[in-house]
């Protein structure tokens, strides 16, 4: 009931800022621009929400995004800084919900296991629907692109590709950390679970010794330590987002979503056997301290480097990293050691949205000329991640998310060697792709409650 209050209340707001936001509604040439707000979540010092709230307000149709932008804003629609609230993520996901079926209540869909939700992931490369989101970022999202070139977008709600019976919707999770007060602002937002004083993670299972801080420790509704006698209101929020779309049409060519996770284990040395590797994406790692580990002569820099294998190639459209505060970039390079797109965290030097000295406010982003950084079918990738080892840190995340346009398997094309393309050519027009698009970061819990539930089922996931 207080979910539905919130519900109302935001939609209200929704009303409001849809009048005072008039103009950004309007169409920019062929481009149109769409303003909401998340349902209500309230918070107060030291507390943690990490909701799930099903059937977002969306763009709907045939259409192909261009871009997602979000902040968490207050009541009266100011932003609100990241000192005060954490962002820790906020993750898009499209789904297919079995028209005339109501939605389990405050269990999020992604934990059922219910054929009357189908979660339409990106095209991966992680497990199950670990990392499965279309857009999501973290403290970055206000100063971080994801603007998707033209002729490029994202293709969504083709009714072809949508279940009889089914109708596609959207699952926003977001995950944030009222830190007013708080003991340890880091400490807080890298979830370390002392501040947390937590035993169990959010499903009930005990937490090792070993678990230091990360998801697990800071699930809904926990509290991290505040000072004492520290005093502070507690305040609705809402995330604001802003969607970018055009309505599809032949002369957009779609690009395919892929999220790498530098934490994913997965080893082959075959590759034959890309096509049932097993993934293992952890989502999240620890950096140890240079000053314990006496590491100081590599400049106290942690290195982290998985090698991933792209199923089928393409061009990369876009490419930007998601990292945590102490991160200083990520590269992904190719198998001959190219880099393919280096992306470098922007910190931000003053108190207000945007500019939080100490966070990262932006990530930078890869536009290359379309056609010029090319991966092959099946081609091994390096995804390195590194982190400042002056201090340690819990919970961190090395994501690399790309957008690729593939080669079209359109018959009249092979004719013409789909392969070799060239920058700018018209031959971009038959490029296809199932379309998908997101970055960041899935709640830990889920990727636990998943492991439990592989280890349970004994299935093998299939790499698309
Ligand atoms: C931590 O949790 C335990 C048991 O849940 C409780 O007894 C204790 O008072 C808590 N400590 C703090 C500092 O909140
Ligand atoms: C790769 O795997 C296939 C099938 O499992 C096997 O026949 C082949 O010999 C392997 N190749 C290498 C280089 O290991
Ligand atoms: C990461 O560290 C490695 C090793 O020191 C270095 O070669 C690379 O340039 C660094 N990459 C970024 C993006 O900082």
């Amino acid at each position: 009931k207080m979910w539905c209050q919130g519900w109302l209340r935001s939609l209200a707001i929704l009303l409001l800022a849809a009048l005072s936001l008039e103009p950004s509604q309007a169409l920019i040439g062929k481009e149109k621009s769409a303003v909401f707000l998340s349902p209500e979540f309230v918070l107060g010092p030291g507390s943690v929400v990490d909701s799930y709230y099903q059937d977002i307000d969306f763009p709907r149709g045939h259409i192909a995004l261009k871009s997602f932008n979000a902040e968490v804003v207050d009541e009266t629609g100011l932003p609100v800084p990241l000192q005060e609230i954490y962002l820790h993520h906020w993750v898009i996901e499209r789904y297919y919900q079995r028209k005339g079926v109501e939605a389990p209540g405050s269990s999020s869909i992604k934990e059922t296991h219910n054929p009357d939700f189908i979660t339409v992931r990106n095209s991966g490369i992680c497990q199950d629907n670990v990392l499965a989101q279309y857009f999501g970022l973290g403290s970055e999202t206000r100063k971080t692109a994801t603007h998707v070139p033209d002729p490029y977008g994202i293709e969504i709600g083709n009714p072809v590709e949508i279940p009889d019976g089914y109708e596609e919707k959207w699952l926003l999770n977001v995950h944030a950390i009222d830190t007013r007060g708080v003991e340890d602002r880091l400490g807080c937002a890298e979830c370390r679970c002392d501040l947390y004083n937590v035993t169990e993670d959010g499903h009930g299972y005990p937490l090792s010794s070993d678990y230091k801080g990360g998801l697990r420790c800071c699930y809904d509704k926990t509290q991290c330590r505040v000072k004492e006698g520290f005093e502070g209101i507690r305040r609705s929020l809402y995330m604001k987002y802003t969607v970018k779309w055009v309505d599809w049409d032949s002369s957009v060519v779609p690009v395919k979503i892929y999220i790498f996770d530098v934490t994913d284990n997965w080893k082959s040395s075959n590759a034959s056997t890309v096509h049932r590797a097993r993934h293992n994406c952890r989502v999240e790692y620890d950096v140890g301290s240079c000053s314990i580990t006496g590491e100081t002569e590599d400049g106290c820099v942690d290195v982290k480097r998985t090698s991933l294998t792209m199923p089928t190639g393409g061009h990369v459209i876009y490419g930007v990293s998601h990292q945590h505060s102490g991160g200083i970039g990520s590269t992904l390079y190719g198998e001959d050691g190219r880099i393919i797109c280096s992306s470098i965290p922007t910190y931000g030097e003053g108190k207000e949205a945007g500019n939080e000295a100490g966070y990262i406010v932006g990530m930078s982003t890869c536009y290359p000329q379309p056609g010029s950084v090319k991966i092959s079918d099946g081609e091994t990738l390096i995804l390195e991640s590194n982190y400042s080892s002056t201090q340690k840190h819990t919970g961190v995340m090395g994501l690399f998310y790309i957008l690729v346009a593939e080669p079209s398997p359109n018959p009249s094309l092979l004719l013409h060697s789909p392969f070799d393309m060239h920058a700018n050519s018209k031959v971009y027009n038959s490029v296809s792709a199932v379309a998908l698009l997101g970055l960041a970061i899935a709640a830990a819990i889920v990727v636990v409650y998943r492991r439990r539930k592989e280890t349970e089922y004994g299935y093998e996931a299939l790499v698309v």
